[in-house]
């Protein structure tokens, strides 16, 4: 069975509210991003595989800031989950699943978050033992309503929203019952990190570990 079951990635998810989820473009920025979000209060960071950068970015993280919980996101194939793995990654996140994914996601090491958007594609994750999962695009897949109907039959599932998310809106979601914790990119604006602008990404870090305490 796969580690998803694992209670402590939604214990882990849960105790944190909010999981800044990073474009990283340059290596060298990885690490002092990192520390920004951790000093502001979130621990727990997903890096897309988006960029050239991103599996190089998430190793600096592993490697020199140990009190964070760096993931990967993006993750489209098992090739990509082994290089993540090989680089530090704690957890591993997708915008949906694959039979692939799934198939090689029994033999990983570490926890794994697969998307859905659809009651269907929920369904058929939690038969096969995944009862976290990433909601995904939370927004334009209907956002807190959808959420909230999906709650009624789906009772087991916890969700991770991401897509469209900000401040306010993370807030609405993460007082549905069936939210583990809210991702996003807000925290961690392009301009910010292009800028060396820590001070900032600490400010808005701090905002979003803030939600935790209205839970
Ligand atoms: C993701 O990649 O998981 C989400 O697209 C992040 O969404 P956001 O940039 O709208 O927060």
């Amino acid at each position: 069975m796969q580690h998803n079951l694992n209670p402590r990635l939604a214990e882990e998810l849960r105790s944190v509210a909010v999981v800044p989820v990073l474009t990283i473009e340059h290596e060298e920025t990885a690490a002092p991003l990192a520390r920004a979000l951790v000093a502001g209060g979130l621990r727990v960071l997903e890096v897309t595989l988006r960029t050239p950068a991103a599996l190089a970015g998430l190793g600096r993280i592993a490697r020199d800031v140990p009190e964070a919980v760096v993931g990967a996101g993006t993750v489209l194939t098992p090739a990509q989950a082994q290089q993540a793995i090989a680089a530090g990654a704690r957890f591993l996140v997708s915008p949906g699943m694959t039979p692939r994914l799934v198939e090689a996601a029994e033999a990983w090491p570490v926890p794994f978050l697969p998307g859905a958007a659809t009651p269907s594609e929920a369904m058929a994750l939690s038969d096969l033992g995944y009862r976290v999962l990433k909601f995904f695009p939370a927004e334009p897949s209907g956002g807190v309503a959808a959420l909230k109907a999906l709650a009624a039959p789906l009772r087991e599932i916890a969700f991770c929203p991401t897509g469209g998310i900000d401040l306010d809106r993370a807030r609405s979601y993460l007082a549905l019952p069936n939210v583990a914790t809210v991702g996003g990119s807000w925290v961690a604006p392009a301009a910010a990190i292009t800028a060396g602008d820590w001070a900032t990404i600490t400010q808005l870090a701090r905002e979003a570990a803030a939600l935790r305490l209205s839970r």
